[in-house]
């Protein structure tokens, strides 16, 4: 049995990291802010030793790793709009969040630490599938944090030999990705709309494109990195490897949902990436990872949780 670290554990992919963890017998703890998380997320499971605090705190940094064998490192503000309206919150959050951390992993010597990057940080590429070898170009203050924490990683290894790896992952999905919040990722937003029957939203014209992820992919990738021998010192893409317009998305959803509302067609959103694929042949090669849920299962078990969660 190993001791786990998993920031941001309160969260949507977090939850479901810790679920996993919890499942194959590990020892988890998990810090958290409640800043877009919610202790309800992890009420289902027994045994994690939960501590609230703010990662950019280097007490509370420091606390959570101590004893701790594998960090997993989800703890940041996910929306990309928002650190275009708010950047020094973000920023916080998203580096000095993760600089602590990698600071407390070092002094007690953790075995790996796994970062959540980002496919923001590829901006709009010259070419599709996007492959790690890239120049990335980020477009938001979100990309660009992101991309900072993995640089930091990178040194941390280079520097101080802590074996650190980032996984970089393309628009996840699934249950418990809270719909509440106007800053939520799409795919929850889309289908709390159609379940309530009532008009999403779409920015610009719907045909920018996306390699939606089911949660249960990402997760898979995520613990291999922590143990695969290869991994230290790398960053990967973590993804299912296609790609479909929001339109499309819009119109299989409503399908799923039998409604019939048609979108409101808006601005398109500043610092948006128009497509967005994965070339996942590193994560295969480095990790042993495949994905095995693909886009209509994981929709249909998305819709299905939100039908009961607004019920
Ligand atoms: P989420 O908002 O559900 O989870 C993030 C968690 O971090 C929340 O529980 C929040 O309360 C916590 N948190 C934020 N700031 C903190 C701080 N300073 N100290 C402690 N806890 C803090 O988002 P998510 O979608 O589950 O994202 C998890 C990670 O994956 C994030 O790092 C995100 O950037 C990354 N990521 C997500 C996606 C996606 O499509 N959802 C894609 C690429 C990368
Ligand atoms: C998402 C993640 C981000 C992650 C990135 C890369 C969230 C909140 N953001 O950003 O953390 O790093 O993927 O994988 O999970 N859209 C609409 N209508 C809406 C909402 C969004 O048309 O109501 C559009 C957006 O303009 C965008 C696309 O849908 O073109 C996806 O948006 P969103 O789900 O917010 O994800 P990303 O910005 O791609």
């Amino acid at each position: 049995m190993a001791s786990y670290l998993v920031t941001g554990g309160a969260g949507f992919i977090g939850s479901h990291v810790v679920e996993a963890l919890v499942a194959g017998g590990e020892r988890v703890r998990v810090v958290d802010d409640l800043s877009t998380g919610r202790r309800e997320n992890l009420r289902h499971i027994d045994g994690v030793d939960f501590v609230v605090g703010d990662l950019a705190d280097p007490a509370v940094a420091d606390g959570a790793v101590d004893g701790i064998d594998y960090v997993i490192h989800l703890a940041a503000l996910p929306s990309v709009p928002g650190s275009i309206k708010d950047p020094l919150t973000w920023n916080r959050a998203n580096v000095t969040g993760t600089l602590s951390l990698l600071v407390a992993a070092q002094r007690y010597a953790v075995k790996r630490f796994v970062f959540a990057s980002s496919s923001s940080v590829y901006g709009n590429a010259a070419t599709l599938p996007v492959r790690e070898d890239m120049l990335p170009k980020p477009l938001s203050p979100y990309a660009l944090q992101k991309l900072t924490g993995e640089q930091y990683l990178r040194l941390f290894y280079e520097l101080h030999g802590l074996e650190t790896v980032s996984v970089r992952y393309f628009n996840v999905f699934g249950p418990r990705q809270d719909p509440a919040s106007p800053y939520s990722g799409v795919i929850s937003l889309f289908a709390r709309c159609l379940v309530e029957d009532r008009a999403p939203n779409i920015h610009g014209d719907g045909e920018q494109t996306r390699d939606f992820t089911y949660v249960r992919n990402v997760v898979d990738g995520t613990l291999r990195a922590c143990v695969s021998p290869g991994a230290a010192g790398q960053v990967c893409n973590v993804s299912c490897g296609g790609r479909v317009s929001l339109n499309t998305l819009f119109r299989t959803m409503r399908a799923m949902t039998e409604s019939r509302v048609e979108p409101k067609y808006t601005e398109p959103r500043v610092g948006d990436v128009r497509d967005s694929q994965a070339d996942i042949t590193r994560a295969k090669e480095l990790l042993g990872y495949e994905p095995t849920v693909f886009l209509e299962e994981g929709l249909e078990t998305t819709i299905a949780w939100c039908r009961v969660r607004t019920r």
